[in-house]
């Protein structure tokens, strides 16, 4: 790998690998859904870990899988090397399963968990320059948590060096008093650890082969060894329970509120926005309290979301106005478009630029061109609206005759009465006029009007004629 000198010459850098541990059975979740595959901001621990290997850019990344594998592994994308640990054996054991990937590799390990999902780029960067300053063969991100319980104690001499990591259920009383603790990532240098790995036994209280024990040896064989505290304990908050996990997510989501807020989003109360981690939203976007910005969404610049506006998997323009608990779910709305309260768009639909959306207005697998609006009670499924049509107030589209769907397609400059039903397969074509309460089962033409009910008859006097004969009943 070639990274700047100082001085701008180009030199050559140690490759380094990056080793994810992934194949613990995580039974303190108590679940049966695998360790890795749960959320945090909406996004798979896995998920946040391949994030951060590829910011990195190791020049090999491999992913130790275990219980559950199958499962995690269908997950991965493409060119992730993965190792297989079977059975697992411990943490040290998951390391040297990788022995076999990394066989004709020369240059610095770092390993890393799949259930540090906080962990970011910039932390790690720092533990991997140092380890290369000092010359380590090992070199371990501690941290000091508020609570240690649980963790594995990092032990140093007198003068401060590195001695051991002891397991907190391995550990006496004067051991668990200390409060730096094993945050599971680490730098080795390659030949050093799997030379360690292949002298490790399994003589704890989890007769397990633990990574932690590498340390011990590599200082007994007086080889450096070094340990760096993070500067923010939750950044390596490892996750075994529920309990962390929530815990887990709720610094993520306050992560993700403070980047988009730098970003130039006002977030009128940030404690009930949520937000998922790869969200993006454009300057000067307010929005309002209760909302969810969810999956792949995109908001663009100067928009407005009022109360309770659910984005999911959602592409949003500039300058668009979602009234409150407007729903967007796998679909997008052009720039200066206006919707809600309550219009939901789902099912890969599309709205154009400068629409309008009413209220308790819905599409499904529907597209509406620029300047058309739909602004009460309507349905669309299946359809194409063309530009500047007008969708009247509780006009629907028949799309499903239970068995099969329907399309229907509605050319430019349309106007659609009220109450007016579209029989699908139907095309309304350019400029024509459904005339209100209308059932539209055949094509119309451009420009027509289409008009299909009665007459309209009105009965002189029937409201008093009608009111007399009721008292005559009630009388008898
Ligand atoms: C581990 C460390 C502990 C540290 C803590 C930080 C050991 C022995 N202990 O404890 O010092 O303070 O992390 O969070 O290393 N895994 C495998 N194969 C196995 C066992 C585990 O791949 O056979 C993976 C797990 O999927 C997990 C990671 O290794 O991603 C850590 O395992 P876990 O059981 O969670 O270790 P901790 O008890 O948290
Ligand atoms: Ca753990």
């Amino acid at each position: 790998m070639m990274v700047g000198s100082p001085d701008g010459d180009d030199v050559i850098v140690r490759p380094f690998a990056c080793v994810v541990l992934a194949a613990g059975k995580g039974t303190r979740m108590a679940s049966d859904v695998p360790k890795p595959l749960h959320c945090v901001c909406g996004k798979p621990m896995i998920d946040h870990v391949l994030a951060l290997a590829r910011e990195l850019e190791p020049d090999r990344l491999i992913m130790v899988l275990g219980a559950d594998r199958e499962a995690v592994a269908a997950h991965l994308p493409g060119g992730v090397t993965v190792a297989v640990q079977e059975p697992q054996l411990g943490t040290g054991h998951a390391v040297a399963s990788a022995r076999e990937a990394l066989a004709d590799f020369e240059g610095d390990v770092l390993v890393t968990c799949a259930d540090i999902p906080l962990l970011t780029p910039t932390t790690v960067a720092k533990l991997l320059a140092m380890h290369r300053d000092e010359g380590a063969s090992a070199s371990v991100l501690t941290m000091l948590p508020d609570d240690p319980t649980g963790y594995g104690r990092l032990v140093r001499d007198e003068n401060g060096a590195v001695r051991a990591i002891v397991e907190h259920r391995d550990a006496d009383d004067e051991t668990l008093a200390i409060g730096e603790v094993n945050s599971s990532v680490y730098c080795f240098d390659a030949r050093a650890l799997f030379d360690a790995l292949g002298r490790l036994r399994p003589d704890n209280d989890q007769a397990e082969y633990y990574l932690t024990d590498v340390i011990r040896l590599m200082v007994d064989d007086g080889l450096p060894v070094r340990a760096m505290p993070s500067e923010d304990a939750d950044e390596v908050m490892g996750i075994n329970t529920r309990v962390q996990l929530a815990l887990a997510e709720r610094i993520a989501r306050d992560r993700v509120r403070e980047r988009v807020m730098l970003a130039g989003a006002t977030l009128l109360d940030p404690p009930s926005t949520m937000i998922d981690a790869d969200v993006t939203i454009g300057r000067d976007t307010v929005i309002g309290p209760g909302s969810c910005l969810l999956g792949a969404t995109t908001v663009g610049e100067r928009c407005e979301l009022r109360s309770n506006v659910t984005l999911r998997d959602a592409t949003v323009g500039d300058g668009v106005l979602l009234r409150d608990h407007t729903v967007i779910e796998i679909s997008s709305v052009g720039d200066e478009s206006e919707l809600g309260p309550f219009t939901l768009v789902r099912g890969n639909s599309g709205v154009g630029n400068r629409c309008k959306l009413g209220s308790s207005a819905e599409m499904n697998r529907s597209r509406i061109g620029d300047g058309s609006k739909m602004q009460h009670f309507s349905y669309l499924g299946d359809s194409d609206v063309g530009e500047r049509c007008n969708i009247g107030a509780g006009a629907i589209t028949c799309n499903y005759d239970g068995l099969g769907k329907h399309h229907t397609v509605i050319e430019d400059e349309v106007f659609i009465g009220s109450s007016a039903v579209l029989v699908a397969p139907v095309s309304i074509e350019r400029g024509a006029y459904v005339a209100a309460g209308s059932v539209v089962t055949k094509d119309v033409p451009a420009g027509a009007l289409a008009i299909e009910r009665t007459h309209q008859k009105n009965i002189e006097d029937w409201v008093s004629r009608w009111h007399s004969r009721r008292k005559g009943r009630e009388e008898q």
